[in-house]
């Protein structure tokens, strides 16, 4: 603080909604701004409901927290407003002028194409969207009449909160190794950059004003869709190990394999990591669900998480030991 990014490590799903949700709360965020589009969805559980959230910050969950929505983002519209009236944020949501719109076309162009290249997308259309924005024949969310009410400048707006010392957090979407630039993973990829740095971009806060980049990594590894996934297993394995998941947005089966330490090492320095969050650890290690103190999981555990700080360089400092906003393990000061 007062400004930090949240990056995801890896493929998406990493649990960024249930760390953002945490800081919103723990820390007293007082801007949340949402980057990325509607193919990622943040889970966030609140009073017992769980919220998988395409569109709201994650951060919706302190209800002093401003939610913006970045200028590099790009808005899906009726699910905006089916979000909006569902966590009850009208009062205190945004999105910048120069956001741009993803249109039902969108999504038919991507399913046809995605058929093709074998990607796996998730369908939404942001593949398309972005195409269209870099022709620059995209609508901006200044143009749509329906998104009057929402519309402002927040690039201006979250850089004068910055000035006076709020509590910014730019919330990263997807993960680092669906990057179109930076993951190697091409063409098995999203449409947009998903590192700290672009993340810092597309809200439009410049690289010296970020004073923390707090990585997301999940105990297992997880991915959906197509491409490679070093150490892969089988469905049957991971159920056994307690591992299996589906989407939180498609509801597709995603695929898993053990934490990748080279790559988490990787992942680490490009991203300029100070922190890192560690979340599900009481998927690798049952006896550690709900644990609130380090010294109260397992040695097996403890070995775990100091063998990904002495690996990657990176203080683990918040630890995910069930899916609830406080079933963390905070080390911070
Ligand atoms: P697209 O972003 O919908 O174009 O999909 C491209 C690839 O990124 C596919 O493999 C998707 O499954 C994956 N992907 C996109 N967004 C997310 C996400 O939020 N979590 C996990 N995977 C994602
Ligand atoms: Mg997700």
């Amino acid at each position: 603080m007062p400004c930090s990014v949240i990056v995801g490590a890896f493929w998406g799903d990493e649990g960024k909604g249930k760390i953002i949700s945490y800081l919103a709360l723990k820390d007293n965020l007082d801007l949340c701004v949402r980057t990325g589009s509607v193919n990622a969805a943040h889970t966030v559980w609140k009073n017992g409901q769980k919220y998988a959230l395409h569109m709201v910050p994650a951060a919706f969950i302190n209800e002093k927290c401003l939610l913006r929505v970045a200028a590099g983002a790009n808005v899906h519209i009726p699910q905006f407003f089916k979000e909006v009236e569902m966590t009850h944020v009208q009062n205190r949501i945004g999105i910048d002028q120069n956001a741009s719109i993803i249109e039902e076309k969108h999504s038919a162009q991507d399913k046809a194409s995605a058929v093709n290249k074998g990607i796996g997308t998730t369908g939404w259309g942001v593949g398309p969207a972005v195409e269209e924005r870099a022709r620059r024949t995209a609508k901006l969310a200044k143009d749509m009449p329906e998104l009057k009410p929402y519309v402002m400048d927040t690039v201006t707006e979250i850089n004068n909160a910055l000035d006076k010392g709020k509590k910014v957090l730019l919330e990263g979407t997807q993960g680092f190794m669906l990057s179109l630039f930076l993951s190697g993973g091409y063409p098995y990829v999203t449409s947009r950059d998903t590192g700290a740095s672009a993340i810092a971009s597309e809200a439009g806060v410049g690289p010296t004003r970020v004073d923390n980049v707090i990585l997301v990594y999940k105990s297992f590894m997880t991915r959906v869709g197509a491409g490679p996934l070093p150490g892969e297993i089988s469905k049957e394995e991971a159920q056994k190990r307690g591992w299996f998941e589906t989407a939180a947005g498609t509801g597709r089966d995603r695929r898993s394999a053990p934490f990748d330490f080279d790559l988490a090492r990787r992942n680490a320095k490009i991203n300029g990591a100070t922190q890192a969050a560690l979340t599900k650890l009481d998927c690798m290690f049952p006896d550690c669900r709900s644990a609130q103190k380090f010294e109260d999981l397992s040695e097996d555990a403890k070995k775990f998480v100091k063998e990904v700080e002495s690996r990657t360089g990176v203080p683990v400092v918040l630890i995910g030991t069930g899916p609830k906003a406080l079933d963390i393990i905070d080390r911070r000061k």
